[in-house]
């Protein structure tokens, strides 16, 4: 999920689709997997939504802590694949924190160079607020806020077989070259996933990540969650990375919007219609549908990418662009994406929503 400042990774694979057919896979194509990681909520559901209505096989949801902590999120990723009959999808349990940062080693720095605006998962710890239904930050990460489950309260729970760092190395192995990993929230898991096993990022697909970062390029608090992880991320050796950053022609849902899908009701355009809020673009689903289609992509540019994880620096967590002929040792070439086809990304979104995949239709996972 992404406010004014947030980041969705797609480290996955953006599956060519040779036809240029809407949401029909191509048949001639290997199978395109993808293990979907984020911070999960009530309206969340988009993502995967549109990954499934694209053709792709999605294998488990990862929970991270990003714009709140990671069991929370864990638990809204089941309880949206309940309201719509998904609940064949495996939800794995992320880390709940970051490789090194904490909120009071995050406060610590914001006394120093400033407060942001968007502090996710790290803004102090609101009861009232989170009595009025939000997702809890800061304090104990292990609290369960039930009023923010606006969506039911899940009957199931996470998978507690493997982790998701685990779970998302194993399936590499299993199906080499085809499974994106779409990171939209934190990238403590992939993070854990390249140090556990060096083959891990090369055996990816790709790693699809949705770079929110509202008028700048500069902060974006999935990365500033976790600095360390966000580096060992963005410059592994996935075969490809796609930023879904800085979109020039940020796509923002609208009221309008919001009816016409649920001119077709069901569970999930209800919730859209009901809890999307209207005042963020269209971050982590433009991600997803990236992921999808690489080509709804009109303008995008390949950059040396870094991440800054000097704690005294008052970029600590900003990404760092540089040009080839800049960059320093050890960093990689990533695909930054400036400009997304706009019609293009609402009708994937709106035909996800109103015809959504169920269990019924994923014979991959029977
Ligand atoms: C989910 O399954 C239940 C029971 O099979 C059914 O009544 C309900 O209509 C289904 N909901 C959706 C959204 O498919
Ligand atoms: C806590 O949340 C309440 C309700 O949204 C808000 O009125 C109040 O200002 C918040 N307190 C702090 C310290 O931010
Ligand atoms: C793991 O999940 C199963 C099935 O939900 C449950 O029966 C079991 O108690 C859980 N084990 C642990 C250690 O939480
Ligand atoms: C990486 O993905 C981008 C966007 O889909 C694509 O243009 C590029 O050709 C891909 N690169 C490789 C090496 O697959
Ligand atoms: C692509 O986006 C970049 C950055 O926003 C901009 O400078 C450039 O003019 C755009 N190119 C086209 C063809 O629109």
């Amino acid at each position: 999920m992404y406010w004014p400042v947030s980041l969705s990774l797609i480290c996955g694979s953006l599956l060519p689709l040779a036809t240029g057919s809407l949401a029909q896979p191509d048949e001639q194509s290997e199978t395109h997997y993808a293990i979907m990681d984020n911070d999960w909520y009530t309206a969340g559901f988009v993502p995967y939504l549109v990954a499934l209505d694209g053709g792709v096989k999605v294998l488990g949801l990862a929970s991270d802590t990003a714009n709140s902590w990671q069991p929370q999120a864990a638990l809204h990723a089941v309880a949206t694949l309940e309201a719509g009959n998904l609940s064949c999808i495996p939800v794995y349990s992320g880390a709940t924190w970051p490789l090194i940062n904490t909120p009071l080693r995050f406060q610590a720095w914001e006394t120093i160079h400033g407060k942001l605006a968007w502090e996710g998962a790290f803004a102090p710890e609101n009861q009232t607020y989170e009595a009025q239904g939000n997702d809890p930050t800061s304090g104990d990460p292990n609290r369960i806020v039930k009023a923010a489950f606006k969506e039911g309260f899940p009957k199931g729970r996470p998978r507690n077989s493997t982790s998701a760092a685990n779970f998302m190395v194993e399936m590499v192995h299993k199906y080499p070259g085809q499974v994106s990993i779409y990171s939209a929230g934190s990238l403590t898991n992939v993070a854990l996933a390249v140090r556990m096993d060096p083959q891990f990022a090369s055996l990816a697909k790709d790693l699809a990540t949705g770079s929110i970062l509202l008028a700048d390029l500069q902060s974006d608090i999935n990365l500033m969650i976790d600095p360390e992880a966000s580096k060992i991320a963005l410059t592994a050796d996935f075969p490809n990375i796609t930023i879904a950053g800085n979109v020039a022609n940020q796509v923002f849902p609208s009221q309008e919007f919001a009816d016409e899908v649920l001119s077709v009701p069901n569970p999930y355009s209800k919730l859209f219609h009901d809890y999307y809020d209207l005042s963020f673009p269209f971050w982590d689903e433009t991600a997803a549908a990236l992921m999808v289609e690489p080509s709804l992509a009109i303008n995008q540019t390949s950059v040396f990418l870094d991440v800054d994880t000097s704690y005294g620096s008052p970029n600590y967590g900003n990404i760092h662009v540089y040009q080839k002929a800049l960059a320093p040792d050890g960093i990689r070439e990533v695909n930054f994406v400036f400009q997304v086809d706009e019609d293009r990304l609402k009708q994937r979104i709106k035909h996800s929503l109103q015809y959504p995949k169920t269990c019924a239709d994923l014979d991959y996972l029977h």
